[in-house]
């Protein structure tokens, strides 16, 4: 099963993906994540990716897109995967479509989360993230056990740079003129079913609408 999550920057792709997999056994690839962490480790994609992330801005669709194939490879033609960032741009749908027809497979499902833009200021102004182990909380509805140590690992927790207020503009900018044009590609793809679900909701009922939808 190969499942796309679409959605504006903060209404839960990364939440509910880890959720997702973990119950469903499947492999969550957040592009996100993945740059974050090439620039922990200070690899080339990680400097590349950083001034473009820093502004809000995607990475060029050629850097990420041959990292992704990379994933795809490693995680073999088998895997399911529940893509979370990924793909950003027209360009980026068009080269995993053609990965995976590489492969005799296609996107099975895509799911557009949605919530309106308050709802998402709030969700991004309280966000905290593990430095080390990336797990997501937040101060209003999700916070840690002890303030800034993640409950899982100990480790410090920080405020994502990208999360401040004129950059989360730029990014909900580049996701309606980049991103949103993906719900009119995948709704052309034959045997692609998109399916909307309502982001503002309690996090076990997204869970279970997210579900539904997979299993439709
Ligand atoms: P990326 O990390 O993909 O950011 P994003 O798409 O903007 O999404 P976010 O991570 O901000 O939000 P989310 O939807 O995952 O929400 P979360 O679950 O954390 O990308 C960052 C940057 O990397 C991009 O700007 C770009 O530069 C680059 N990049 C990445 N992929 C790329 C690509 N393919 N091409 C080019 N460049 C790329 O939740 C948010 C908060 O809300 C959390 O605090 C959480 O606890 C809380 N929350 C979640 N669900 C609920 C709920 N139901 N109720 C209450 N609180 C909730």
């Amino acid at each position: 099963m190969i499942v796309i999550l679409l959605g504006p920057p903060g209404v839960g792709k990364g939440t509910q993906g880890k959720i997702l997999c973990e119950a469903l056994g499947l492999s969550h690839l957040s592009t996100g994540d993945l740059l974050r962490a090439a620039r922990r480790e200070g690899t080339e994609l990680g400097q590349q990716a950083q001034a473009f992330m820093d502004r809000g801005e995607l990475v060029p669709d050629g850097v990420i897109v041959g990292r992704v194939r990379e994933k795809l490879e490693e995680l073999g033609p088998d895997a399911g995967v529940v893509f979370d960032g990924f793909p950003r741009t027209v360009p980026q749908a068009e080269a995993l479509d053609r990965a995976l027809l590489d492969i005799a497979r296609k996107v099975d499902r895509v799911i557009v989360m949605t919530a309106d833009d308050a709802v998402l200021v709030r969700r991004i102004s309280g966000r905290r993230s593990c430095s080390s182990c990336g797990t997501i909380y937040n101060v209003f509805t999700s916070p840690p056990a002890q303030e800034g140590a993640c409950d899982t690992c100990g480790s410090e927790l920080t405020h994502r740079k990208d999360d401040a207020p004129e950059t989360v503009q730029n990014r909900r900018e580049v996701y309606r003129e980049l991103t949103e044009p993906l719900v009119g590609h995948y709704e052309r793809a034959p045997g692609t079913p998109v399916v909307t679900v309502d982001g503002d909701q309690a996090v076990d009922d997204v869970q279970t609408a997210l579900r539904s939808a997979v299993s439709r």
